[in-house]
């Protein structure tokens, strides 16, 4: 495995080691989500695939990585926010404010049990977005998407790291630039996206996230 992806692997293992520490607990509850989630339609879609290109699809997302942006998304969004502090997410600003730890928590399982839509890759673009995601450039050091998000794409739910397949392109894209503009950093101290970000061209972005949109 190469040098950067065995670095990043250890120093994710150590946060996610923390993390397991405190939490457990509060167990979130699907159907008890559902009715929490009204609001949350109009822009995401009722079973959490959103209709939009820019509103990400929030089914079939692993439980915990929800959690975390819920969490970073109510922080991010709050008035006392600090510069960098959590995700901003304007179109939610004060939507999470209601909710309190348990109904974050029966949130991110209701999303988390629906079943996610797939869309499709641009055929143009398969060729260069494929050799992204299942090669990296590691000749820059850049690992290969694969390695977190899994061959398929569905990620690693247990871990934290996001399913990325059937995602709308569009958002992909915008999340891809904003980690490396340094406009999304709650990938944690180990700046993993961040870091990875870093070495993908416009040109990379575009073919990487119209590939991830197709897959399943
Ligand atoms: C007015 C539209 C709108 C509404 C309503 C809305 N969201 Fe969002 N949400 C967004 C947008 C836009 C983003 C992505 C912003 C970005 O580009 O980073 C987002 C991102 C998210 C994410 C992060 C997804 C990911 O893959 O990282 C979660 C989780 C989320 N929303 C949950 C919710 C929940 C739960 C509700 C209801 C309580 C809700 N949203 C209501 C617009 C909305
Ligand atoms: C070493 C592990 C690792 C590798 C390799 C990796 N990622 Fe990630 N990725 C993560 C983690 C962890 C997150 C979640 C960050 C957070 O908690 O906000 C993430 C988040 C993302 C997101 C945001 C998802 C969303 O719903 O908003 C996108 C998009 C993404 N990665 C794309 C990629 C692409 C494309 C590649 C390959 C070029 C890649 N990642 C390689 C670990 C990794």
């Amino acid at each position: 495995m190469n040098k950067v992806l065995v670095s990043l692997l250890l120093s994710l293992g150590v946060s996610v080691a923390a993390q397991a520490a405190d939490a457990g607990k509060i167990v979130g509850d699907a159907e008890a989500g559902k009715a929490k989630t009204a609001v949350c339609g109009a822009c995401h879609g009722a079973d959490g695939n959103s209709p939009a290109p820019n509103f990400p699809k929030l089914a079939g997302q692993g439980e915990r990585y929800l959690l975390k942006q819920l969490h970073d998304i109510k922080a991010g969004t709050a008035p006392t926010a600090q510069p960098g502090e959590g995700r901003k997410v304007l179109e939610m600003t004060g939507m999470l404010d209601p909710f309190n730890e348990q109904d974050l928590a029966d949130i991110a399982a209701y999303f988390s049990s629906q079943q996610g839509s797939v869309g499709a890759a641009d055929p143009k673009l398969v060729e260069r977005g494929e050799a992204l995601f299942r090669g990296g450039k590691l000749e820059e050091g850049m690992p290969a998407c694969t390695g977190c998000h899994s061959p398929n794409g569905a990620g690693l739910a247990a871990a934290g790291f996001p399913k990325l397949g059937g995602q709308h392109a569009q958002y992909v894209a915008k999340q891809l630039t904003d980690f490396r503009e340094g406009n999304r950093t709650n990938d944690g101290d180990a700046m993993i996206m961040r870091a990875i970000a870093a070495k993908l061209s416009n040109k990379d972005i575009e073919a990487v996230s119209s590939y991830i949109q197709g897959l399943h």
